[in-house]
């Protein structure tokens, strides 16, 4: 197993669309392994493959006790009920902001062996599961964000914060 370097804002990648997986063998099982670690490592709540810099429709999370691997997810359902809360992203250190999300969202995929997967997630899960989906579709959390919010999380940005020392993460990094 091995950590991965996660890439940061800016990079090209992660506004790419990553391509569904049609191979289910030992590479990708060990990619999804490294996935894992460099989440545990980083102390991140999810991670997808964008992230890593592989365009592959997988996402690795960690949440109250679990971890799990989704292969091409895809939203079966959203709630209407929404919620606002902090949200962060590991390729954005340091920034965090509130993000208004559907409160309860259903996923159907596969697992790392092709065989059907569903998740069903409600809260901050809920959360992890949307804005990793959508960084298979490379949509950004700062896409979510209120006006004026991503107007500062731009400023921060160009002012270079991203890539200065920050303190630890005051919401959860996904
Ligand atoms: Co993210």
């Amino acid at each position: 197993m091995a950590r991965l370097d996660i890439k940061i804002f800016g990079d090209p990648i992660l506004r790419m669309r990553a391509r569904e997986v049609t191979t289910f063998d030992g590479g990708l099982h060990a990619l999804a392994g490294d996935m894992l670690d460099t989440l545990r490592a980083a102390n991140g709540v999810g991670l997808a493959a964008n992230q890593v810099g592989v365009l592959k429709r997988l996402f690795v999370w960690e949440h109250a006790g679990r971890d799990g691997v989704f292969v091409n997810p895809e939203v079966v359902e959203t709630s209407t009920e929404t919620e606002i809360a902090d949200e962060g992203c590991l390729s954005f250190p340091g920034l965090f902001y509130p993000s208004e999300r559907p409160l309860r969202a259903r996923l159907r995929g596969v697992d790392v062996y092709g065989e059907p997967h569903e998740e069903v997630g409600e809260g901050l899960f809920a959360r992890i599961l949307l804005h990793e989906l959508d960084h298979l579709n490379g949509i950004l959390f700062i896409d979510h964000l209120a006006r004026h919010d991503r107007k500062e999380a731009m400023r921060r940005i160009r002012r270079g914060e991203l890539e200065q020392p920050h303190e630890p993460a005051s919401a959860p990094e996904l």
